[in-house]
């Protein structure tokens, strides 16, 4: 008898995320035909601030509750037409309701359905069948060859969308290359964010934190917070360069005007008292003095979702040396992918399972980047909830790397401690591996 795991009910809620906004959760009940018991699935969804223009839509009411961002609309969907699309439907065939949720939306880019109500149904239906099938989430998606736990990017200092404070780029991140496995690599990012908050203390900056928990103390530029991390790494007792290194997620789509072409950065500009703005090739210049002076080994949306010549130019002299990560450019979308692999933009991709609304098209993004030789690095957004889905993920897919946020909040840390438990259970099956090795040689 073939597994039959008969979609008995699909519900949607209105739930709240990290920031206080509304965002939904959804819940897919199944039917085993094999023990004849019920296993309900239940999924949150995750919302950016740094949005990309490309993403596809997240359904919001545009009603006075909320100021505009109730998602009754949304919720609605699922409990409507999503339900009676899917009710009687095998769970276990994933790619088959993924398939159905996109024609029941029809549009390109979810806008009818709303992204946020197909993503969480999609994230439900995959963790009601791993239950039934009494599988960890990892395995059910991931399967035999799954090993891999992910380097942390962590994000340690916030600043663009993500904070009020003077700081430019959106994120700085460390990752812990060399240490000996998942658990070591959390202890030392956590022992170096302590550092960090210790060191801006005493230089009285804030350490009051932004939306991803990383602090965000008014500092005037990229070069004054990386000099501050390098002190952070070095006081923790750590070895920039070979056992820490530097991630940037710049988000310079918020950075660049349509207007004059060019990237301004306002904090920089108050704290100078003069216009501080650059074009494309002076970002990219600016980059190479950073990459000269600090260990960074990756950089996230250097240039703009739509500046495609500049990331030609920006991979060409710069996706040799370091890792050249599109997020807004990309959207977790195998057509704009495509497209930069065509043009040789970029050398990784940002995943973000919202960013296109069901788990198939995200893990085919991911298919698709590394049969191209780009790297997967898999994202929380900046507003999250307790949902850990993410960690599964990253495992199930071994991306060796994953974003989410500082060791502070507990909707961030809650991903780091679910892939805590993952290491333990896969236990001496569990791989962790210095990603960027060959590169740095
Ligand atoms: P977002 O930020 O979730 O606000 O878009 C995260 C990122 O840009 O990587
Ligand atoms: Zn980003």
């Amino acid at each position: 008898m073939n597994l039959y795991l008969e979609i008995v009910d699909v519900h949607g809620r209105e739930i709240l995320d990290s920031r206080g906004n509304p965002t939904v959760e959804a819940e897919v009940t199944v039917k085993s035909n094999r023990d004849g018991w019920l296993y309900t699935g239940r999924a949150a969804v995750p919302s950016g601030a740094s949005t990309g223009q490309f993403e596809a839509v997240e359904l919001r009411d545009g009603e006075t509750r909320y100021r505009g961002l109730g998602v009754q609309h949304a919720v609605k969907n699922i409990n409507d037409k999503l339900k009676s699309a899917l009710m009687g439907k095998n769970a276990l065939t994933q790619v088959y309701i993924d398939r159905i949720l996109i024609e029941t939306d029809g549009t390109i880019n979810k806008e009818n359905i709303g992204a946020n109500a197909t993503l969480g149904v999609s994230m439900a239906c995959a963790r009601a069948a791993a239950q039934a099938l009494h599988l960890p989430l990892y395995r059910y998606l991931g399967g035999i060859n799954t090993q891999q736990l992910p380097v942390p990017m962590m994000n340690i200092l916030n600043g663009g969308k993500h904070a009020s404070n003077t700081v430019d780029f959106q994120e700085f991140m460390i990752m812990p290359l060399q240490a000996e496995n998942f658990a070591d690599g959390l202890r030392i990012c956590a022992e170096v964010y302590h550092c960090l908050k210790r060191i801006l203390h005493n230089k009285g900056l804030s350490t009051g934190v932004g939306d991803e928990g990383g602090f965000a103390p008014d500092l005037p530029d990229a070069v004054s917070v990386l000099d501050t991390i390098m002190e952070a790494i070095k006081t923790a007792g750590y070895k920039p360069g070979s056992q820490i290194c530097i991630a940037l997620d710049v988000a310079s789509s918020e950075l660049y005007h349509e207007d004059t072409g060019m990237y301004h950065f306002p904090g920089e500009s108050s704290l100078t008292g003069q216009e501080v703005v650059r074009d494309t090739s002076e970002m990219i210049a600016y980059y190479e003095s950073l990459l000269e002076r600090f260990p960074i080994v990756s950089i996230e949306d250097g240039l703009a979702e739509d500046d495609w010549d500049g990331w030609k130019q920006m991979t060409k002299r710069l996706g040799d040396k370091v890792q050249l990560v599109g997020d807004d450019l990309f959207v977790t979308n195998v057509k704009r992918l495509d497209a930069g692999i065509k043009l040789n933009v970029a050398n990784a991709i940002l995943v973000k399972v919202n960013q296109i609304g069901t788990l198939t098209e995200a893990f085919e993004a991911v298919e698709m980047a590394q049969k191209s030789g780009y790297r997967a690095v898999i994202s929380h957004r900046s507003g999250e909830t307790e949902d850990t889905i993410i960690s599964d993920i990253a495992v199930a897919l071994n991306a060796g790397q994953i974003k989410t946020g500082a060791p502070c909040r507990s909707d961030r840390v809650a991903k780091y401690n679910r892939l805590l438990r993952i290491e333990e259970e896969l236990g001496t099956a569990s791989k962790y591996f210095d990603i960027f090795a060959a590169q740095r040689k």
